[in-house]
């Protein structure tokens, strides 16, 4: 009995000593690596070295990389343009995906948010923000305009043009092409004449249409652009319908034949902007 007691009491000195030994050989291997992991070599964020010789601790991207998801350089979807015959990058008139009724829409929405500002409801570059001295947009149905072939609308949108800022933080690829195949049917809208709608169908001028609904000639003639001096003009309105056509009162900034809504439509007089009639709203 007493011999297995001091047995085991001899058996526990010895694990203690083993149990110290390696505390201190620990203690010891750290103490070892200190300075290594102090002056360990490393570029401090922001900071030049001598290393590289352009001094430069961060690194340029490698050329040709590409963030994950982001492989969007070569297409048409994203650019708007191919490589041509020649070489060069070349726009076409056509949309990289069909053209469907709810694409139109969603262009139209769009073109109404981001474009009517400076260049109208209608495309003819007379918008509010003109109104108020911003350089006169370009009128989207002049024949210069109408032959630009689609992806220019979208490279526009892309890049933007000349006093034009780019709508490419705002607008998505996929709704800069619903806005072009918009500009399309607006121009369309304008312009259409009987070889372009099915048989059975007739097209109007805007001129018929305001005669036949007994509306003044001067619903169908170009808006003209302000000739007051801006610092002429009264305030803006700060809600509701814009002040430019006041109901049954000729604006002096522009020619919107505003109280020449058709009859049965009173309270669009305030609620809605001036469309011609027949353009899709
Ligand atoms: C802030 C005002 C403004 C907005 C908003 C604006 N534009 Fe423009 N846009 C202009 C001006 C100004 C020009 C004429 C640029 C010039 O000649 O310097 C122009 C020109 C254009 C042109 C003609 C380019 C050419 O080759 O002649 C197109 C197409 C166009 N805009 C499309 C759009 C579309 C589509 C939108 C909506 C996404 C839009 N713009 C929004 C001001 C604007």
């Amino acid at each position: 009995m007493t011999t297995e007691r001091s047995n085991q009491a001899q058996r526990k000195n010895v694990q203690r000593w083993i149990g110290l030994g390696a505390a201190a050989m620990m203690a010891l291997a750290v103490a070892g690596c200190r300075q290594d992991m102090h002056n360990e070599p490393k570029f401090v964020p922001q900071r030049g070295t001598t290393f590289f010789a352009d001094h430069r601790s961060a690194r340029p991207q490698v050329a040709g990389t590409v963030a994950r998801g982001q492989l969007d350089e070569d297409t048409y979807f994203y650019t708007g343009t191919v490589i041509g015959a020649n070489g060069y990058r070349e726009e076409r008139d056509a949309l990289p995906f069909p053209v469907t009724m709810t694409v139109l829409e969603r262009g139209q929405e769009r073109y109404n948010i981001y474009c009517t500002p400076c260049h109208s409801r209608v495309g003819n570059g007379l918008g509010a923000i003109v109104q108020r001295g911003y350089k006169t947009a370009a009128n989207l149905n002049d024949d210069v305009h109408r032959a630009q072939p689609l992806s220019h609308y979208f490279y526009v949108m892309t890049h933007g043009f000349g006093a034009m800022p780019d709508y490419s933080a705002q607008i998505t690829p996929a709704d800069r092409w619903a806005i072009a195949a918009y500009i399309r049917a607006l121009q369309l809208s304008q312009h259409a004449n009987q070889a372009d709608v099915p048989a059975g169908t007739t097209v109007s001028s805007l001129k018929s249409v305001a005669e036949a609904k007994g509306l003044p000639a001067s619903f169908a003639e170009p808006w003209e652009l302000p000739t007051t001096a801006i610092s002429a003009l009264p305030p803006v309105a700060s809600e509701g319908t814009p002040s430019m056509a006041p109901a049954g009162a000729a604006s002096p900034r522009i020619q919107i034949p505003h109280e020449a809504m058709p009859k049965g439509s009173a309270t669009s007089k305030t609620s809605k902007p001036a469309t011609p009639a027949g353009m899709a709203n």
